[in-house]
């Protein structure tokens, strides 16, 4: 009898010390916005029969969907979720091929409104951007605007080539960063997302909250209207004039740029002094580094996802329809 006690007390604490190992384990995000060998309960919403690196990006082409689990059920089924969620919500699964993911945090109520953390840097390569191109963006027959030789000029095809493969096409002149007031600025951006294709991160806007460096407090919202293989994850890559041409140099083409571009190929002019080197078409967006962005050398921040600002739609042409 005693004997038996002991041994139910015994397996009643094994059994309890298993779960809490469970509920401890720690799902491994790496910085991103989804993981594998995790699930999300219920809020479902819809599903679909995809591959799982396929469902974070339909997901975010679903209204409504916030974030979603995958799982080899059927062959393989997306499960889209709503509602409001951090990932914090996730739950560690035993079956490691299961991926989940957020697509939208809810605000947890701290400082940063349950934003994802990033990195940022700066270029400006003169080049067609990526957006520019047409079918980049899911759901809407719309892209970015590219320009002629001036930057000025729109050309109306979006197959044009680019001025950085040979062709006519660069950057418009006016997709250069600038200020709202002290706190806030406008600007345009190559990122990566994880979880999200070019086609539904082409032409999203985002705030970007920044957390280090001189511009600590500061915001700036920025539409993307640029990929890069060099771009990763939860990185922006800041469309500033002087910023550094990058692994393409499309200025030397449009305005005579050194075959580096301004400055240092890789950050670009290091002083306000030297924005003059810039023709006075972009040289604005030069300045504003070194006045509302206060030199700021790449700073940190956390972004999170907001509609997009009339003011950046007009300039770069672009809305998406699932805004
Ligand atoms: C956007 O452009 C439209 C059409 O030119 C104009 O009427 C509107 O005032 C602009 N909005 C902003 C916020 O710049």
């Amino acid at each position: 009898m005693g004997k038996s006690l002991a041994s139910y007390i015994l397996c009643i604490y094994l059994i309890i010390n298993y779960l809490l190992t469970v509920a401890k384990a720690n799902i491994n995000w790496n910085g991103n916005n989804w993981a594998m060998g995790c699930d999300f309960y219920r809020n479902d919403l819809c599903n679909a029969r995809i591959p799982s690196e396929q469902c974070g990006g339909h997901c975010s082409r679903t209204p409504g969907c916030t974030h979603f689990a995958w799982n080899r059920y059927n062959g393989g089924t997306c499960w889209m979720k709503r509602g409001s969620v951090t990932k914090n919500n996730a739950f560690k699964t035993s079956d490691p091929t299961m991926v989940c993911g957020v697509i939208i945090e809810s605000n947890g109520g701290g400082h940063n409104g349950g934003g994802q953390a990033g990195t940022t840097t700066r270029y400006w390569d003169c080049c067609k951007p990526s957006c520019s191109w047409p079918g980049k963006v899911s759901g809407s027959n719309t892209q970015v605007r590219t320009c002629s030789w001036g930057g000025y000029n729109v050309l109306y095809n979006p197959n044009a080539v680019s001025g950085c493969d040979g062709g006519h096409a660069f950057a418009c002149n006016n997709q250069m960063p600038w200020a709202v007031n002290d706190q806030l600025a406008y600007g345009f951006a190559a990122a990566t997302i994880p979880g999200m294709n070019e086609q539904s991160r082409c032409c999203a806007c985002y705030k970007l909250d920044f957390t280090s460096g001189p511009v600590t407090g500061k915001s700036m919202i920025v539409q993307i209207t640029n990929s890069g293989s060099d771009v990763h994850a939860n990185q922006f890559d800041l469309q500033i004039p002087g910023g550094g041409v990058g692994m393409f140099n499309g200025c030397s083409r449009q305005w005579g740029a050194g075959p580096n571009g301004w400055g240092q190929r890789y950050g670009g002019v290091s002083s306000r002094e030297e924005c003059y080197a810039l023709p006075q078409a972009i040289r604005d967006g030069c300045f504003f580094r070194f006045d509302w962005f206060k030199g700021a050398d790449n700073p940190n921040m956390v972004y999170s996802k907001v509609k997009c600002p009339q003011e950046l739609i007009n300039v770069s042409g672009c809305k998406r329809n699932d805004e």
